[in-house]
């Protein structure tokens, strides 16, 4: 168990560069499987999830070595097919995996992924889509067994643009013999990523930040060396942490067409935005509610970005409303942010938050990664010491979050429990 106690109140300013994204390198990872030789991934980001992501790489018979800000991974000889439960549970993404295992090995034998509990998370869209390509699912002693005499190209259309089941069909396919076209796919930017990854690989793969995207299977894919893009949820958790301390700052190595619905939402509450596409600028004197705002599937708001704002919202001047549609549990660290003196209202998928003058530092507890997160930017923002408990969980997902908030000038200590 780990802590980070925050002394809040002094305006964050200075220069951040922006780690590379949590949510590409993981499917990146898992594509390294499909690689005939050694890739070179760098934008590496240090944090938790990745860690995981090589361990269980390792599982399957992989090398990996971490450079500053890279990693080599050669997975040409990794034919296990066993993802161990500890990892599985350990991370949602990990069930990223059961692709590129499945057209590496023809079978894959996994326990149900865990990861950030924000709501029941189903997977049925991921082996639906596995089953038309021709995988055979059964059950035993708590794993799913899974086996196909091929990986055969399909038509499929997804119910809903899950991201995941995006990534895992891409993966599945990217070796097939044949054809497969994706219908109502994710459009976010990690999907186009993974595209490019693949491609970068000797594969073929278009459409991807369009609602389809075709895949065709190719024999071989060889090694590469790629860089993976800027994280838009970590930057926009430092803006709202910036614009809940009334402060400025600029942030690099960034990719500003991914984060413009975030940044349409800090402009309407009163930031001053600079935009110059790789590089961020903002600034912001006074907070003002917004009238509402929802999460939505990429361009839309994202999700992940949603409790970070809420949190800043805590402290702006009137109601603002906000309404998460992906996830039905994802407001469980609003409890934590009333014990600072948040009044914010909960009613299924809805928050409504009455922006207070002032926030106070209390100890609180992070439940899951964003939600940690959250509880980091109200506490830079309140009166007084907040201590965070179980900030591994926030070190899933942020890189050194206290050396970046230290360098912005926040007053923050990192504490590890023995
Ligand atoms: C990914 C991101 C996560 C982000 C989410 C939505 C990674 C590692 N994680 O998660 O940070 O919050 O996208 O942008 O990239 N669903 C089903 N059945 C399924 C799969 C999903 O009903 O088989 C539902 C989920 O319960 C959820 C919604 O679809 O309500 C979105 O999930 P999905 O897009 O799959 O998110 P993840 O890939 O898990």
């Amino acid at each position: 168990m780990s802590k980070l106690v925050i002394e809040g109140g002094v305006p964050l300013c200075g220069v951040v560069e922006i780690q590379g994204a949590k949510n590409s390198i993981l499917p990146i990872i898992a594509a390294t499987l499909l690689a005939d030789d050694e890739c070179e991934i760098s934008n590496f980001p240090d944090i938790g999830d990745t860690h995981i992501a090589l361990e269980i790489l390792k599982a399957l018979g992989a090398n990996s070595t971490i450079h500053t800000n890279s990693i080599i991974v050669n997975a040409a000889g990794a034919y296990g097919t066993e993802i161990p439960d500890d990892l599985m549970r350990k991370m949602r993404s990990s069930l990223m995996f059961l692709g590129a295992i499945l057209s590496k090995n023809r079978r894959a034998r996994v326990s149900l992924p865990g990861g950030c509990d924000i709501g029941t998370r189903p997977v049925d869209l991921h082996i639906g889509a596995l089953k038309e390509m021709g995988v055979v699912f059964s059950e035993a002693h708590g794993y799913m067994e899974c086996e196909a005499k091929n990986i055969s190209p399909a038509d499929i259309v997804l119910t809903y643009p899950s991201v995941g089941a995006t990534e895992n069909i891409m993966l599945a396919a990217a070796k097939a013999n044949g054809v497969t076209t994706i219908k109502n796919a994710a459009k976010e930017p990690e999907i186009v990523d993974l595209q490019n990854f693949i491609n970068a690989m000797g594969g073929k793969i278009r459409g991807a930040g369009g609602s389809e995207i075709i895949i065709t299977g190719v024999k071989n894919l060889h090694g590469v060396k790629y860089s993976v893009i800027p994280d838009r949820i970590v930057l926009s958790t430092y803006m709202c942490a910036v614009a809940a301390t009334r402060g400025n700052a600029v942030f690099k190595n960034v990719n500003t067409s991914h984060v413009s619905s975030v940044l349409a939402a800090l402009s309407k509450a009163g930031c001053k935005i600079y935009d110059l596409k790789d590089t961020v600028a903002l600034e912001c004197d006074r907070l003002n509610a917004i009238n509402s705002l929802m999460s939505m599937p990429y361009p839309g708001f994202p999700t992940d970005a949603g409790s970070p704002f809420v949190a800043m919202m805590a402290g702006a001047a009137g109601t603002t409303l906000f309404v998460e549609t992906i996830f039905e549990n994802r407001f469980r660290y609003v409890g934590e942010l009333l014990r600072m003196g948040a009044k914010i209202k909960t009613e299924g998928r809805a928050a409504v938050i009455e922006g207070q003058k002032k926030l106070y530092g209390a100890p609180v507890e992070a439940c899951d990664l964003r939600g940690g997160a959250a509880l980091v930017v109200a506490a830079l923002a309140a009166e007084g010491i907040t201590s965070v408990s179980h900030a591994e969980f926030i070190e899933r997902g942020y890189e050194h979050i206290e050396s970046v908030l230290t360098e912005l000038g926040a007053r923050i200590k990192y504490e590890k429990d023995v």
